[in-house]
């Protein structure tokens, strides 16, 4: 099989077998590697055009009651410098984000127990009343499927829940026992059919990460279906016990952004904040290989900082009108544009 029949074939059954995976993320054949990012390019441009989506990221609290070995907020790194928005403070976010041009806000935190379920439902639903013609995401962690259901029936439309990975040898590895890769998996099912628009994702090299794992992560995305797929570097965070772990490396992440949008072709795929933090023009990279989403950060600068999933995170010092702008700009220079509007799947 040639390259381009293999990339071809890849495409048409929206599949890919395990010697193909191993190929792809190994070859150094450049004119395969520039195949398959031209065929994801054009499969998004079928789709979307050349409209790149933004979302508002707002990290609304680093407190965390989990200890995912990876993760700079996890509930064990004591360096970690703890903050929470209040709800005036969010409101403020999503205003500011408004008068920018946003129309879908995603509200990220670790799993704060501070903010309970009527915290959580009080606050999107004066978001939903404020912003009607907005989508609220939400990125907050494991819950029960009544817990969703109540978000959901607060106004909440989108749901991003990385599965981080989908062996559980390896999702061991990364978390502590009291974890469980099924849960996680189940929290998806269940997100999917109360009704939320699903994110599920991975890091890209974190420890313990194969080309078996990746695959089981590929197949695991053909059965779930979701309408966005979040994958990144994984960066060491040096206060984590993986601090000493080699960070993923930018060119596994754009092939494997090609090859989710081959096997997924409406993925809404977001080119990311990790992806632009090891490499200057990895978030335009992103893009030239398939990509469609970026997330312009809006939290308050004052934060931006102390939300330290990893190491050496850009755009920290940036107001979000100087964020949204230098995105724009960024996206125009590789000839896209930047959309206004929710940007829901197609
Ligand atoms: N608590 C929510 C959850 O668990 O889904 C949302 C916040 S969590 C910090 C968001 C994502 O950050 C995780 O799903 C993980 O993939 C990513 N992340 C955490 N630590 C990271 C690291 N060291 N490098 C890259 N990504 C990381
Ligand atoms: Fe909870 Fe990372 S350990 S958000």
């Amino acid at each position: 099989q040639t390259a381009r029949e293999m990339i071809q074939e890849i495409k048409c059954r929206r599949d890919i077998s395990i010697e193909q995976l191993e190929y792809l993320l190994t070859t150094e054949n450049k004119d395969c590697l520039e195949m398959l990012r031209e065929e994801a390019v054009q499969t998004a441009q079928k789709i979307y055009g050349n409209q790149v989506f933004i979302r508002g990221l707002i990290e609304f609290t680093n407190y965390c009651k989990n200890d995912c070995y990876y993760c700079g907020i996890r509930r064990s790194n004591h360096c970690a410098d703890r903050y929470r928005l209040t709800k005036e403070e969010i409101l403020s976010c999503t205003d500011t984000g408004y008068k920018l041009g946003f129309r879908t806000f995603v509200l990220q935190g670790g799993e704060d127990p501070y903010f309970t379920d009527e915290r959580i439902c009080e606050l999107v639903s004066e978001i939903r009343q404020k912003h009607p013609d907005c989508a609220i995401t939400l990125s907050i962690g494991e819950k029960s499927k009544e817990s969703y259901q109540r978000y959901f029936d607060a106004g909440a439309d989108r749901y991003l829940l990385r599965h981080e990975t989908a062996n559980g040898t390896h999702y061991r590895r990364l978390h502590p026992d009291e974890l469980s890769l099924e849960h996680r998996k189940q929290c998806l099912w269940d997100l999917k059919e109360i009704g939320y628009q699903v994110g599920c994702g991975f890091m890209v090299g974190s420890p313990g990460q194969t080309t078996e794992t990746l695959y089981e992560d590929l197949q695991f995305i053909r059965k779930l279906m979701p309408h966005m797929v979040g994958i990144g570097p994984f960066i060491p965070q040096k206060d984590t016990p993986f601090a000493r772990e080699p960070a993923g490396t930018m060119e596994q992440t754009l092939r494997l952004l090609s090859i989710i949008r081959l096997i997924h072709p409406h993925v809404l795929l977001p080119a990311t904040t990790a992806l632009g933090t090891i490499h200057p023009k990895g978030r335009e990279l992103g893009i030239q290989s398939g990509a469609n989403v970026v997330m312009p950060n809006l939290s308050p600068v004052d934060v931006r900082d102390k939300y330290k999933l990893y190491d050496n995170k850009i755009c920290t010092g940036d107001e979000a009108a100087e964020c949204r702008f230098c995105m724009e700009n960024r996206m125009k220079s590789i000839g896209y544009q930047v959309v206004v509007s929710r940007g829901d799947y197609i």
